[in-house]
């Protein structure tokens, strides 16, 4: 009996020997140890032991049985130190006196602008709200007192789909839904990507942003559009800015304006920037057309509302000063993250 044990041991101390990885530990642990191992076939003989050395073959086997557990621990723990030093020489070296590669990401100039507008706008009190990019002609056009072969529908390019839906060709899509969902009164701006088929050019893009806002309550008035639009875009370019409406046509508002700010460059003496007028044209607004809001379901009768639709894009180049609009969607990391300075 002792010689079977022996037999074994030995066996297994040849084997252990040349065991280079984990995974080959683990295989001899189930060729001795498992259930159908060495030892526990060894356990099986024990009934065909006399009974006089069924005690000694017992404590021979379990001897046995120590003794592999022990070497597979200890061979175990050397393999696993050797395949960590192995890791650590095969890693590159690196020299961590070296200047830091510092080609972050950085927000897009239009991410920025359009969080800061919405930072201003929701310490006074607007919501601000999504809206999907594909809408229906009625939340686009029919909704916004643009019935069908209204010849505004001409100033915008539309995309159409397949489907009969379209690419928004202004956040005043929203507007509908917007009313319906809170009714009044209401304070809310809703960024979005509008699409319009234009050829584009330093100045013209087919993809833009807005952010409109509409603020709908008892008694607002023209002189409340004034104070939010000349209050937000004061904070948002740091100095006291003038603005000035001039008469704009739009049929979802009446009265329509085109809201200028005075020119930053010059102070409003005349130069390039300001094409020596003075003044910039920077976001179209109204009075809400008492039709939007019956449509909307508001009262037409009790309430009031002003809108305006804000070209991010364009507010986002007055900015940071970026003078071809393309750069905005050219995808180009160095270029956009010029402007923000990160
Ligand atoms: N939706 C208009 C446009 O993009 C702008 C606008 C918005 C005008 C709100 C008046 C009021 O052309």
């Amino acid at each position: 009996m002792e010689d079977k044990t022996s037999v074994i041991r030995e066996e297994f101390k040849k084997r252990i020997e040349s065991v280079k990885s984990s995974e080959e530990i683990e295989q001899l642990r189930v060729e001795y140890l498992g259930k159908k191992g060495h030892v526990q076939g060894l356990m099986g003989q024990l009934k065909a032991v006399p009974n006089e050395e069924k005690k000694a073959f017992g404590q021979a086997v379990n001897q046995l049985k120590q003794e592999i557990e022990k070497l597979l621990h200890e061979t175990h723990e050397k393999i696993e130190k050797e395949e960590e030093q192995k890791l650590i020489d095969s890693a590159e070296d690196y020299d961590v006196t070296l200047p830091m590669d510092l080609d972050k990401g950085s927000y897009h100039p239009i991410t920025v602008i359009q969080r800061e507008v919405e930072e201003i706008f929701r310490t006074m009190g607007f919501t601000i709200e999504d809206f999907s990019e594909i809408v229906d002609d009625y939340n686009c056009f029919e909704a916004l007192n643009i019935p069908k072969h209204h010849p505004a529908r001409d100033m915008q390019d539309t995309y159409y789909l397949s489907s009969g839906q379209l690419l928004k060709t202004h956040t005043s899509a929203a507007q509908n839904s917007i009313m319906k969902k809170y009714g009044a009164p209401l304070r809310a701006i809703f960024p979005g990507r509008c699409f319009r088929n234009e050829s584009t050019d330093a100045c013209h893009e087919n993809t833009f942003f807005q952010m409109e806002g509409i603020m709908i309550d008892e008694d607002i008035s023209i002189s409340n559009l004034i104070y939010f639009m000349k209050t937000m875009l004061s904070e948002v370019f740091g100095q006291d800015v003038n603005v000035r409406l001039r008469p704009g046509f739009f049929p979802f508002v009446e009265p329509g304006f085109e809201l200028d700010i005075q020119c930053l460059i010059c102070g409003g003496d005349g130069c390039p920037s300001c094409k020596n007028s003075g003044w910039l044209e920077l976001c179209p607004c109204g009075m809400i057309h008492p039709n939007v809001l019956k449509y909307g379901g508001i009262d037409a009768e009790k309430y009031t509302g002003f809108a305006f639709g804000l070209g991010l894009t364009r507010l986002a180049m007055m900015k940071y000063g970026i003078k071809d609009i393309r750069v905005l969607n050219s995808g180009n990391l160095k270029s956009l993250s010029q402007f923000i300075g990160k």
